[in-house]
Formats: C-alpha cells, structure tokens, sequence
C-alpha cells in the first residue's frame, strides 16, 4: 500500500477570464500534517477548491491514492475520504447542531471505530451543551467546532481546515489546536490553511508557502523556523 494519499501537480485554475493557480502542486502522505501558508489572495482556498470539486480545474491532477479525482462532484470527493471545515464554517443556520452533525455524515459501518456524534461530543464538550441550539445561536467558536465535528462525521482519512481558527479568542484557539494535535496522534492526515504561523510550526511536519498560485517554498518546520527571512518575505509572521 502506497504511502501516498493526496497529490495534486500542474494545477491551473481560475475564476471567469482571471487565473488564479499556475501549476500548483502538493503531496499529502497518510498520516501526515501538512500546512497551505502564503500571504492574502496567494490562492490557498482556490487550491481547497480545487481539490474538493468545488472549483474544477481547468488543467492537472489531483489523484487520491494514486486515482484521479478532479472532475467528480464535491460529494464524490468527500465520499473517496477528504473532509474540509471550509473558510467561513459555512454551517447550516437553520439546524440543530446535532442535525448540522447529521446532515452530511457519511458511515463507514467497515471502519473500527468511525465517529458519532459521541465521540465528536467527547472532542467538543461544547457541542454536546449545545446540541439542540441552532447554527445561528451559536458562538464564533462553537460553530468552528460543528465545521469541524461535521467533517469529522464524513469519517475522512484527510481532514482539511481553511483557517479553522480565524476570528476567534486565544483561549478557544488553543481549543482547536489542542483538538487537531489529538486527531493527529489517532493517524488522521491533515491539510491545514492558518496565519498563525507558531501552532502550526508545532503541528505541522511539513508546509508550503504558495506565492501566486504556485508553491514558492517548501519544506519541514526545523527549516522554516531557522529561516525568519523566508517569513518575513512570504508570511506576514
Ligand atoms: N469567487 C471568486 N470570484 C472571483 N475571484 C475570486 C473568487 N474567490 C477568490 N478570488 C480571487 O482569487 C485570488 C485567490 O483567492 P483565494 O481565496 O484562493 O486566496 P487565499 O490565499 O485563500 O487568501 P486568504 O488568505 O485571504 O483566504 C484572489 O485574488 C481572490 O480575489
Ligand atoms: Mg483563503
């Protein structure tokens, strides 16, 4: 079994006449944490898009286990095993947080212990408070933990996050990252997009920086911490 999980090469891709990625290109092997940096309007959601279906490219590959996936339908996508807690939640207003949790879940009755909403409760003590609140009810950070808990509930072998901590207090961010770091020691591969450049240096094994949409740097956390030019010139940290 290849150790490999996700690669996208030669990605372009783009919104009407404007092109956003230019030859993007990535790899995510099983089990491994991954980090998307780059400043502001670089195309790191485009890139996200890209891979779940949602913006299909105009040309490249994005294979999942060795098998093209680009040109098949969001669901498709999340059904191969790729979840994402997509930039701005996007949760459903309208919906309990235990039916937000339900709508999109996808068991996996073969998996040894797929998750429920027991153990997505277990995660995020919060949500269990709040299961019958709805999505619109809830607190910034709380509807970060449903983004989460939601994809959670695709049961993915990938799990991305598109700034799964901006806007919110420390104290909660920390609630996150603490999250992601357990999800990590269980073997869950992780896609991670954030500014904060310290706790992803912490749970990270490796990164990009795309510049353009195009990786301009890659490399492990040891480098890009011994590298504060490299920072100063791609991120603004
Ligand atoms: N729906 C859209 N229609 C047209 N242009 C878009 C759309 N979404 C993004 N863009 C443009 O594509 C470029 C890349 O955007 P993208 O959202 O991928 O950047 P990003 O790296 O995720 O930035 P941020 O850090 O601000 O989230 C930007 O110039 C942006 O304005
Ligand atoms: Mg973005």
């Amino acid at each position: 079994m290849s150790d490999q999980l996700l690669t996208l090469s030669g990605l372009d891709n783009g919104y009407g006449a404007s092109q956003v990625l230019f030859g993007m290109a990535l790899q995510v092997q099983r089990g491994q944490c991954v980090s998307l940096l780059g400043r502001n309007g670089m195309g790191k959601s485009t890139t996200i898009k890209s891979i779940m279906g949602l913006l299909p490219s105009w040309k490249g590959e994005v294979l999942w286990k060795g098998q093209p996936i680009h040109g098949q339908p969001p669901h498709r996508i999340a059904k191969a095993g790729i979840g994402l807690t997509p930039e701005g939640r996007q949760i459903f207003p309208n919906l309990s947080v235990r039916e937000n949790l339900i709508a999109t879940a996808i068991p996996r009755p073969e998996k040894s212990s797929p998750w429920t909403l027991q153990s997505v409760y277990k995660l995020f003590p919060r949500l269990q408070e709040r299961a019958s609140n709805f999505g619109n009810q809830l607190s910034g950070g709380e509807q970060q933990m449903l983004a989460i808990g939601r994809a959670l509930m695709t049961n993915p072998e990938l799990l991305i996050l598109d700034e799964a901590t901006e806007g919110l207090s420390p104290l909660v961010r920390q609630e996150i990252w603490s999250a992601l770091a357990l999800l990590r020691t269980q073997g869950m591969a992780i896609l991670v997009i954030d500014k904060n450049i310290r706790p992803i240096l912490a749970l990270s094994d490796y990164h990009y920086i795309i510049e353009k949409g195009q990786v301009a740097w890659s490399g492990t956390s040891g480098q890009l911490e011994s590298d504060p030019a490299l920072r100063t010139r791609y991120l603004s940290a």
